[in-house]
């Protein structure tokens, strides 16, 4: 059965059970795994995992699959609390690229400023922000929920003598105690789309108020409404088995506690997602909504996921 007609039985209500015993090509075998995994049928999820594997032997997001179903795993919404895996991915394969592009954009953006004063929402390890701490900054602050992330940066910080305050925190958490404070660039490289939806326009109203620049870097995400569909389905499908083997010493490092918890979050419509990106016109929307009067974009790189833009807006 092909992935398309597997995805017409799925609206039409039918079991992901029911299908297994006539799936013959690797796809559909795949999207029976997560449909099943989606629908809470753990056996029939990690049976059709098995499956896929069996009929394309070389599929490696098959395989990686198939053990995380096959054990105890990482949700969607838990990748950055224990963040080997992630540390090990945005350090490996096309991410060297792609860091390396953010961190020039960081830096001709600070040069348009005087000893600018930055905020950095969801900084992370400080992959992007540390290397470019030697830009002028006069001061900078981060905020970061993942305590474990954000002990790199932390000792970054220090070691860079650039004056800082660190918030182990969701910037949700920080609008209160930093209601009075201004900064010449609020950025967030890759870390906005961790908020639902609904919790982001009350964030980007308070920022829009507190910057004179707002940067974000996101990945241009087509419409993820209907994950099951084969249009959607099929080439997430083609980017994860590319993402993957992009690695190659620590593969099932970074596919099990990271990729594959991720591109299963993108077929839950709930809470077990690790993002919630979009398009870039619906960023740019978003903020427009928010209230920002001027907002540009410029692709930064070509990366395998998505093109990644940088978007520009202030008041
Ligand atoms: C893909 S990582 C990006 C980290 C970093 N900015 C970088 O470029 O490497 C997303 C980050 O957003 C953080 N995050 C998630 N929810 C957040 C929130 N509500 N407020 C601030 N940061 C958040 C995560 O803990 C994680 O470190």
């Amino acid at each position: 059965m092909s992935v398309s007609r597997m995805a017409a039985a799925r609206l039409a209500g039918e079991a992901p059970g029911d299908l297994l015993a006539g799936t013959s090509a690797p796809e559909s075998a795949l999207f029976l795994a997560i449909w099943a995994h989606h629908d809470r049928a753990p056996d029939t999820a990690l049976a059709a995992a098995r499956l896929a594997v069996e009929l394309d032997p070389d599929g490696e997001f098959a395989r990686l699959l198939a053990l995380y179903l096959g054990s105890g795993h990482t949700r969607g919404d838990r990748v950055y609390d224990t963040p080997a895996a992630f540390q090990a991915f945005i350090r490996g394969g096309g991410n060297v690229g792609l860091y390396s592009a953010t961190q020039e954009a960081l830096r001709r953006h600070y040069h348009r400023f005087d000893a600018p004063t930055v905020l950095d929402v969801g900084v992370g390890d400080g992959m992007a922000l540390l290397p470019v701490l030697d830009a002028g900054l006069s001061r900078v602050d981060v905020v970061e929920p993942s305590a474990e992330l954000l002990a790199r940066t932390r000792a970054g910080l220090a070691e860079s003598g650039v004056p800082h305050r660190v918030r182990h925190a969701r910037i949700e958490d920080v609008q209160r105690e930093w209601d009075g404070e201004r900064w010449t660039v609020v950025q967030s490289t890759f870390a906005f789309d961790a908020l639902p939806p609904d919790r982001r326009s009350g964030v980007l109203e308070w920022i829009r108020d507190r910057c004179e620049s707002f940067l974000l870097v996101v990945f241009d995400v087509p419409d993820t409404t209907r994950p099951f569909s084969p249009e959607w389905f099929l080439p997430v499908l083609a980017k994860a088995e590319q993402g993957v083997r992009e690695y190659t010493e620590h593969r099932d490092l970074v596919g099990l506690g990271f990729l594959v918890p991720v591109v299963l979050g993108f077929f839950d419509a709930g809470s077990a997602r690790a993002n919630y990106e979009q398009s870039v016109p619906s960023w740019e929307a978003e903020l427009r909504s928010a209230g920002f009067g001027t907002v540009s974009s410029h692709r930064l790189f070509d990366y395998w996921w998505q093109p990644a833009y940088v978007i520009e807006a202030s008041r």
